[in-house]
């Protein structure tokens, strides 16, 4: 029985599944800062996370974050187990209804060798931003 949940709110146990989907398919690490405190900002901020479970059991999740202008879209993760049976699209799906619901645009980043990832963005209407490379400041 397949259930998608729309997170506004998140409890610690649910930051704990969704960080498991995030380590077992290498979308996050410690440097990038994940909290549940920095999760639970961007919730209050309009932010959402979405959270698709099989029986009960967390098999895929995407986190969107809004400013305002632009809904951000980050750690798209199945887990490894669940892939290639349609999940990445179900979550693609909600997120691009809730960006539809929003009236705001979607920006996200792909690493140019995620082929899988890259194809399913494009399935969904995403294209390059040509000439644009991501820069990002760490230590700040
Ligand atoms: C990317 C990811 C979320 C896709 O989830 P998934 O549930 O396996 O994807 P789906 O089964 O819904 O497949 C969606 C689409 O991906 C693309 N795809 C899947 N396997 C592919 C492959 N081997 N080569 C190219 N494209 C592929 C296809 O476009 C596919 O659609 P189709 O089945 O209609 O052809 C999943 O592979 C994952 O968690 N990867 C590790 C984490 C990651 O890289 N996240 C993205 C960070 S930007």
């Amino acid at each position: 029985l397949t259930k998608t949940e729309i997170l506004t709110e998140l409890s610690e146990e649910q930051y704990s599944e969704i960080t498991r989907l995030w380590e077992i398919t290498g979308v996050t690490n410690p440097a990038r800062g994940d909290t549940l405190e920095v999760v639970r900002q961007t919730l209050a901020g309009g932010g959402k996370i979405i959270l698709v479970r099989e029986d009960g059991k967390a098999v895929g999740t995407v986190w969107l974050t809004s400013d305002f202008r632009r809904l951000y879209i980050h750690h798209m993760a199945v887990h490894p187990d669940w892939q290639n049976r349609g999940y990445g699209k179900l979550l693609m799906q909600d997120a691009q209804k809730i960006a539809s619901e929003l009236k705001l645009q979607v920006k996200l980043e792909v690493h140019k060798d995620n082929k899988v990832a890259f194809e399913l963005y494009k399935k969904y209407g995403f294209t390059t931003l040509e000439g644009y490379l991501s820069m990002i400041k760490r230590d700040t």
